[in-house]
């Protein structure tokens, strides 16, 4: 049941902690996948709605990624997953926070003819908040490797702050700006994974996904995770803006629902 308490072993908390991500195999079922793979259907093409998605077919941004965020606000299949027990918990657990928010969900698909791919970047820049610490599931809802469009991470790059964001559609080199020598390009790691397993990664941990080279879209669900009691910075962002937040206030309320 997606509402069960999940344990993970502590080997895995280490491994996070350390390294800024982790995979975890099997945290959805072959059925649990089936029907979020449905949902996703369902919600994905929706033009009207609380979601929001960034761009269309024939945009540059589309061959980059066809996202669409907090898809959780139009599905109630989809809420049901992103609200879960289970992957809030297994969050929670690794990143050690005491109780956990909703930031919001991320619907993510590298469509296939002239995918572009995602760029090296670090996503807490892009988040109004206040605190590091916020984290990612990516899971996986197609079997992923270099051909179509899975991810890279750079072991311990969570330790580099203060970067500018990355523009995912004309990128800079965020191994080249000051700040990040630390971080090495070849040290990154390649994650293939079989739909239903996922990762998790740290809003700073420097990530990268190839280009879908395949002729089928590469579907993945991200869901955001913060501490309980992250703060709004004031920046501009899509789950932010016109929610009445002051710059310091805490993130909270029926759009970042308390999960743990
Ligand atoms: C992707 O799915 O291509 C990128 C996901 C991410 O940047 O977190
Ligand atoms: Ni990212």
């Amino acid at each position: 049941m997606l509402d069960e308490k999940i344990v993970l072993e502590q080997e895995k908390i280490d491994y996070y902690r350390e390294n800024g991500f982790v995979q975890i195999d099997g945290i959805l079922s072959p059925d649990e996948v089936n029907e979020l793979r449905e949902h996703l259907a369902e919600v994905m093409g929706a033009d009207q709605g609380h979601s929001v998605s960034t761009d269309k077919q024939g945009g540059a941004y589309y061959n980059v990624l066809n996202q669409r965020v907090n898809t959780w606000r139009d599905h109630g299949g989809m809420a049901r997953f992103v609200m879960s027990r289970r992957l809030a918990d297994a969050a929670k657990q690794l990143a050690g926070f005491p109780n956990t928010r909703l930031f919001h969900d991320h619907a993510l698909f590298k469509m296939p003819h002239d995918s572009k791919p995602t760029p090296w970047h670090q996503d807490l820049p892009y988040w109004p908040m206040n605190e590091r610490g916020a984290m990612s599931i990516w899971i996986a809802l197609d079997d992923v490797d270099e051909h179509n469009g899975c991810m890279m991470f750079i072991p311990k790059s969570q330790r580099i702050r203060n970067l500018k964001h990355v523009d995912l559609i004309q990128p800079h080199d965020i191994f080249s700006e000051e700040g990040a020598a630390e971080a090495d390009r070849n040290k990154a790691v390649i994650v293939r994974m079989k739909a239903g397993s996922c990762t998790f990664h740290d809003g700073l941990t420097f990530h990268y996904a190839h280009a879908n080279n395949s002729d089928r879209p590469r579907r993945a669900l991200a869901i955001i995770y913060m501490a309980d009691g992250t703060t709004y910075s004031g920046a501009g962002h899509v789950c932010t803006d016109n929610t009445g937040h002051q710059s310091g206030d805490p993130l909270k309320g029926g759009l970042f629902p308390k999960l743990t």
